[in-house]
């Protein structure tokens, strides 16, 4: 193993990191998405509740390990294994979390690259260059290469130099950009139809088709949850932090920035509306999804004129910024993972892996949709919820109670005596587990 291991060097540093994996395209399109196509603030509500009782006990328990353990993923659970069978499978879902990372920061990469593409894009016309910069696959590729060079860039500088010091400076600059483009769009004709939508629920839609299930797997995505992303980062937090207060303030940073997010494009929607940009599909459902970032968006920032293109160069720039703190998380798992195991550098376990996940994202460009699909699938309907029970057998069933307490117990020395220490360790035991699985085999048979 590698002598020395980097650290968040304060607590602020760990939320900002943490709040910003978790913070990414999962909360400023695909929640919104999930919105427009499940019914509206019934949705809000089903997700803020679902936050709470499942990504809350699930973020605790990577935290709880990656701390613990002083490690990546597969050490972790090797740590926690109680015999030959669970220690070879330590091993087994070690290196799973890695392919897992990979894949999703493969197929998220080509996203965050488009994205990256239609900011500059939208900046070089407010010059009056029309570069038509974004057709065709060669534009895909050199954005996506773009993206994934500047989130290596940040990892190899290490977790408290690259990873903490870049999620400090973006993620504020995240937040005022929301913030401003929620002012604008809310204060433009057409908003107030979309913020009572947004706002107002009507509950018939809570029981309608799979809410329900749509809401668990976008908190789970969304908290970056079952890659071992949060186990890692919750092995550079320092013993003196209570885990139950840090976890509390990336799952609330996380939901806000939702919630905000839907501020924004549900009212946006309503505003295109306004401006005859057409926003139902022919079911007279809000369209949603790529029609909705793709189609609807730009066609309201083209209705605004000049200031739509100020409007569409902030919009892009948010989502790059979000889905970049986020791609530097789901990159450290390779990273440490290799550093740590195989006992090379940094920065060659940095190179090696950006090589690999650059590799498939071309593929994904270049083979179409149906790859696309399957790495999307295969690593947040499967992966996810495969190694998010992994963690919670892990501490439910194998990790000793009195070594669970006293790790709790740095940082918050009275939580013998809590609610949380009362109710936790049992439901991530007994119920987590019985949640992932109906969320994993119910998307099986959908
Ligand atoms: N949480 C990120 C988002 O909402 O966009 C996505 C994500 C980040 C998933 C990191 C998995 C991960 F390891």
């Amino acid at each position: 193993m590698a002598a020395s291991r980097g650290e968040f060097s304060s607590r602020m540093g760990f939320i900002l990191a943490a709040a910003g994996s978790a913070v990414g395209l999962g909360n400023i399109w695909g929640f919104p998405s999930q919105v427009a196509a499940n019914g509206g603030a019934a949705f809000v509500l089903v997700y803020l509740l679902l936050a709470f009782l499942i990504a809350y006990p699930v973020l605790m328990t990577e935290l709880a390990i990656g701390r613990f353990a002083k490690a990546n993923t597969l050490a972790a659970l090797e740590k926690l294994s109680r015999g030959p069978i669970s220690r070879r499978a330590s091993y087994l879902f070690g290196y799973l979390g890695v392919v897992v990372a990979g894949l999703i920061l493969s197929f998220y990469g080509v996203i965050a690259g488009l994205m990256l593409g239609q900011c500059l894009e939208s900046l070089l016309s407010l010059f009056g260059i029309e570069t038509g910069l974004l057709s065709g696959t060669g534009a895909s590729t050199f954005f996506t290469l773009l993206f994934m060079a500047l989130t290596f860039a940040i990892v190899m500088r290490g977790v408290s130099s690259g990873i903490e010091a870049w999620s400090r400076r973006l993620m504020p600059m995240l937040i005022v950009l929301l913030l401003l483009l929620i002012a604008i769009v809310v204060s433009q004709a057409g908003a107030q139809q979309g913020l009572k939508a947004y706002l107002l629920p009507d509950f018939s839609k809570i029981w309608q088709g799979d809410l329900l299930l749509s809401a668990m797997g976008q908190v789970f995505f969304s908290l970056s949850l079952g890659v071992g992303t949060m186990l890692i980062y919750g092995s550079y937090v320092k013993q003196k932090e209570s885990l139950p207060k840090l976890g509390a303030w990336v799952t609330l940073v996380d939901v806000a920035i939702a919630f905000l997010a839907g501020l924004l494009i549900i009212p946006a929607m309503y505003v295109a509306m306004n401006n005859g940009v057409q926003i139902y599909d022919s079911q007279g459902e809000l369209l949603a999804s790529s029609q909705l970032v793709f189609v609807v968006l730009p066609e309201l920032f083209a209705s605004l004129g000049v200031f739509g293109i100020v409007l569409s160069s902030l919009f892009f720039a948010m989502l790059v910024l979000a889905s970049l703190t986020s791609s530097i998380s789901m990159l450290e798992v390779p990273v440490a993972t290799l550093s740590e195991q195989s006992g090379c550098s940094r920065r060659q376990a940095a190179i090696l892996s950006l090589l690999v996940i650059a590799s498939v994202s071309l593929l994904l460009i270049w083979q179409g949709d149906v790859l696309f699909g399957l790495a999307v699938s295969a690593s947040t309907e499967f992966g996810q919820p495969l190694m998010g029970l992994v963690f919670c057998i892990y501490l439910g069933w194998l990790w000793q109670r009195h070594l669970l307490l006293s790790e709790l117990q740095k940082g918050s020395p009275n939580i013998a005596n809590s609610a949380f220490w009362r109710c936790w360790p049992n439901y991530v035991k007994y119920v987590c587990p019985l949640i992932i699985l109906t969320i994993f085999f119910s998307s099986i048979a959908a």
